[in-house]
């Protein structure tokens, strides 16, 4: 029998401490972490296609911490067209091996969002571009300052970065909360390289579960 747990939880944070085994987890998990291919329905997954509507249709999407693909192809759907070209990108080989397996009509890239940005490039063409970082923070949140500088380097004049990202409820203690304590921090984060353009927070004060989402825009400046 092998010593690896089954569970995708105990690879992510355990005991109040960000684990961050994620290459392990999408080798050895059973199931699909994180319930990645049930997302359709979810509440920012419509919102954010009714917040970002007037801006499609994109002719690329890149997805920035893309696990197996499923979130990419639901913005592709929602927010691009048939000819829309489509990206991800996740530190684990695993994950975009699984994510190439089932979305071959995508490139997928093995990329880890905290190293350093000496030498990466943006893409040379203009296009009709969004990069998606959705549901990762919690994982490179003690290096998210590289994040950023990572991703504005990735990115041209003129293309768009949406940041979705739900929060444990705010007023209690959570693994992060020193740099991200609330939605506000988040787009504070951001602002040092890109400029909010729109933002939703979406909130339901009576669920006990942590149903919120924040959902926000940003840009790099003109073409
Ligand atoms: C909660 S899943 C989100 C997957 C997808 N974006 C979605 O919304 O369904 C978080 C993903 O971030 C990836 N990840 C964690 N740390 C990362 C890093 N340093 N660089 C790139 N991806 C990372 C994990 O492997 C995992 O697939």
């Amino acid at each position: 029998m092998s010593g690896y747990s089954k569970d995708y939880h105990d690879y992510v944070i355990r005991d109040g401490k960000l684990i961050g085994e994620f290459e392990a987890m999408y080798r050895h998990s059973e199931g699909v972490p994180w319930r990645q291919d049930e997302q359709q329905k979810w509440v920012d997954v419509r919102l954010t296609a009714e917040m970002l509507r007037d801006l499609a249709p994109f002719e690329e999407i890149h997805d920035l911490g893309c696990g197996l693909g499923y979130y990419l192809a639901l913005l592709r759907n929602s927010l691009g067209d048939t000819q829309t070209r489509a990206f991800g990108y996740d530190v684990s080989p695993t994950a975009c091996a699984k994510a190439a397996g089932l979305f071959p009509q995508f490139s997928f890239t093995t990329l880890d969002l905290t190293a350093d940005s000496t030498g990466v490039t943006a893409p040379d063409l203009p296009a009709r571009r969004l990069f998606v970082i959705r549901g990762t923070l919690w994982y490179v949140f003690p290096k998210l300052a590289n994040v950023v500088d990572l991703i504005r380097a990735m990115m041209g004049a003129g293309d768009r970065l949406l940041v979705v990202q739900n929060f444990p409820p705010l007023e209690r203690p959570f693994v992060g909360k020193d740099v991200l304590p609330d939605h506000h921090a988040l787009i504070g984060h951001f602002a040092r390289r890109f400029t909010p353009v729109r933002h939703l927070w979406y909130q339901d004060s009576v669920k006990t579960a942590n149903d919120n989402w924040f959902i926000g825009l940003f840009s790099t400046g003109q073409r």
